[in-house]
């Protein structure tokens, strides 16, 4: 075997170019770069993923946003397509639901089909694509708590899954970022959502397997994990109960909840060559909320 030639599961021979093994002859400037990568966003409806598929234009990166909303958030997504009309990127939209695997591995494949054709790098994904329930555990519906796992849990390793078989196949080593939350470590004070907090401790815990299978193909896996952001998600849970608004800012160390941006920067350092040396690990943003009882 050559250098750099690794064997994969797939059993693809596939040459690794020495310029994408390490981050070493990347200069400060360019650690942050997406330039001449594609980027697919799943959940990039609304909310926190169309937020980062700004981010992933704003860093030079190529978008495709999969959501089951039939359309994209009206307003975010003209700003999206002014960002990336700017800088001369793609940025599309297509609706999918990411538990049904057949869908999802059609339109990665296409994702990635019409990205070789135009000379795009398919890079990497991520995973921000999620639901949310309230409600207590003595009363959760088994049905409930399965859709939430579901879409969570299931619909989150498919979408890692087939990114990875891409990246094998066309031996690109990508990053793959998938959207936990803080509730994969604490129970949030006053917030019955027993579900949820069990499908991002599940999150967590794919992202480190995953980097364990991968790693061998210079393939990246790592978690964000948000505090409470406002979002559509949010809205919702304050609309049912406001004292919920309170609790939440006691822990904010910061004086504030978070904002969708405030997770630009923290996506694209794990997307990036920045991150080039960390996989398998849990990169927490949340104001502060953990770190005090
Ligand atoms: N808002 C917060 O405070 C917070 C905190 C921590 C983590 N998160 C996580 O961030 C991610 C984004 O959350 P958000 O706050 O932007 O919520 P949001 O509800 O605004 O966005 C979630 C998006 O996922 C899409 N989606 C749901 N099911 C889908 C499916 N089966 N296939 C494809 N798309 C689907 C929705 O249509 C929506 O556009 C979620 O994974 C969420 O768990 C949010």
């Amino acid at each position: 075997m050559s250098p750099g030639e690794i064997v994969n599961d797939l059993s693809l021979p596939v040459q690794i170019p020495e310029s994408q093994q390490t981050a070493a002859n990347v200069q400060h400037s360019a650690l942050f770069s997406l330039s001449d990568k594609l980027i697919v966003t799943t959940g990039g409806g609304r909310g926190l993923g169309i937020a980062l598929a700004a981010a992933i234009l704003e860093a030079g990166g190529h978008v495709v946003c999969l959501d089951i909303l039939k359309v994209p958030d009206t307003e975010q997504w003209a700003t999206l397509q002014k960002i990336a009309k700017r800088s001369n990127l793609e940025c599309s939209y297509r609706e999918c639901d990411i538990t049904n695997e057949e869908t999802l591995e059609k339109i990665m494949d296409e994702i990635d089909k019409d990205a070789q054709r135009v000379g795009t790098q398919f890079y990497g994904v991520v995973a921000c694509a999620g639901i949310q329930q309230k409600l207590l555990a003595v009363d959760y519906p088994q049905a409930d708590f399965e859709r939430i796992q579901r879409v969570n849990v299931t619909g989150t390793f498919l979408t890692a899954k087939h990114t990875a078989r891409i990246l094998i196949r066309n031996g690109v080593r990508g990053s793959i970022v998938l959207i936990a939350s803080m509730s994969g470590q604490i129970a949030n004070r006053g917030l019955s959502c027993s579900a949820y907090n069990t499908s991002k401790a599940a999150v967590q815990q794919m992202g480190r397997s995953l980097a364990q299978e991968w790693g061998q193909y210079g393939i990246r896996v790592n978690t964000l994990s948000p505090g409470y952001i406002r979002t559509a998600m949010t809205d919702e849970l304050l609309a049912a109960a406001p004292e919920l608004e309170k609790i939440w800012m006691a822990g904010a160390l910061l004086g504030r909840l978070g904002a969708p941006e405030d997770f630009k920067a923290p996506a694209i350092f794990l997307l990036s060559a920045g991150s080039s040396f960390m996989t398998g690990a849990d990169l927490r943003v949340d104001g502060g909320h953990c770190a005090s009882a």
